[in-house]
């Protein structure tokens, strides 16, 4: 029996407690993991029901965005609720391990289950699911065969035709960083300040919004994560954001520059040994498939097989790791600045 109730809602976090009440009756001894969630997809309470339903602990989710979530952290410190933390983007959570908000733990399963280019060398996060930041171009605009990677937004002939989003979005700041480790400073700080003087729309502060700009003909190429398409493709938004994402080509750049969600254990946790089971089961194919599917965001291993993705399925990740996302997410931040990324 799972009741799903949702507590108390503001802008900051929302509150819901999912399986183990009525299983285990409100005693003292109902075994209960409290998880931070910036997720912000509601189809993960469906996961998070089966993990209830498998071992009978109860799971208390307190949802907020991905910064707001790190500062509620900080604020609560020693006396945090929380026992697990998932975070989107590879910037938040190594972030989040460097300001001290998570405690290592190792165990062969997440080892086995996690790559090891997804996962904190210390244990301190796990990647959970992936995405990829893709080009979406409007073929009436731009030639789709000259457009084929991150380096080619900054040819002359893209003049007045690429759209960006906001220096802000963590999203970008780590496709700089991933940039900045496989090509270098001098090469990557050419390709920003190529690019951003392509540049002619005003910043954008989403994906969506800048997919729709891109369908519009208000930009000829973009660059976005790749589930936004495949959730306009599917309706998610509404039949005009439908309509709009057929008009757009999406082009998967080889190889691609991969994002993750990840999860870990908070350092002041006080149900260990419930947090690291659902940890554990979130990482393993089933959890993270069943985490990826209904977002359209790839599990760990293999490809979502979605048919709104089936134009641009697959992948090929690049070598780079996400520790090394968080490693230069810094030195990215700053020579984004400078190019004049807005
Ligand atoms: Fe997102």
């Amino acid at each position: 029996m799972v009741l799903s109730a949702r507590i108390s809602s503001s802008m900051l976090a929302s509150i819901f407690f999912i399986g183990g009440m009525f299983a285990q009756g409100r005693s003292s001894t109902a075994r209960e993991v409290r998880v931070y969630s910036g997720r912000h997809y509601n189809t993960d309470k469906k996961v998070f029901k089966e993990f209830a339903e498998k071992t009978g602990i109860r799971i208390r989710l307190i949802e907020a965005e991905g910064i707001s979530l790190i500062e509620k952290l900080k604020r609560e410190g020693k006396n945090s609720n929380a026992d697990l933390i998932l975070l989107v983007d590879a910037a938040r959570i190594n972030n989040a391990a460097k300001a001290g908000l998570l405690k290592s733990y190792r165990s062969t399963k997440l080892d086995k289950n996690v790559p090891e280019q997804y996962r904190d060398p210390q244990g301190r996060w796990y990647a959970l699911t992936r995405r990829v930041r893709v080009l979406v171009v409007n073929p009436s605009e731009v030639n789709v065969n000259e457009v084929k990677t991150y380096s080619d937004l900054a040819k002359p002939f893209l003049k007045g035709k690429v759209c960006l989003r906001k220096r802000n979005s963590p999203y970008n700041q780590s496709l700089v960083a991933d940039q900045l480790v496989l090509r270098g400073e001098a090469a990557t700080r050419r390709w920003l300040d190529g690019m951003i003087s392509n540049v002619s729309q005003p910043y954008f502060p989403g994906d969506i919004g800048l997919t729709r700009a891109v369908a519009q003909g208000l930009c000829g190429v973009g660059i976005v994560n790749h589930y936004y398409i495949a959730r306009m493709l599917a309706g998610v938004n509404g039949s005009k954001d439908k309509v709009l994402a057929g008009k757009v080509d999406v082009i998967t750049p080889d190889p691609a520059h991969i994002n993750v969600s990840a999860g870990g254990l908070a350092r002041y946790a006080k149900n260990n040994k419930e947090a690291i089971e659902l940890l554990e089961y979130l990482a393993s194919p089933e959890g993270s498939i069943g985490l990826a599917g209904p977002t359209y965001e790839h599990p760990l291993r293999g490809y979502n097989s979605s048919k709104e993705l089936s134009g641009f399925s697959t992948f090929n990740p690049d070598k780079v790791t996400i520790r090394q996302l968080g490693r230069f997410n810094k030195k990215a931040i700053q020579i984004m600045s400078q190019s004049g990324w807005d």
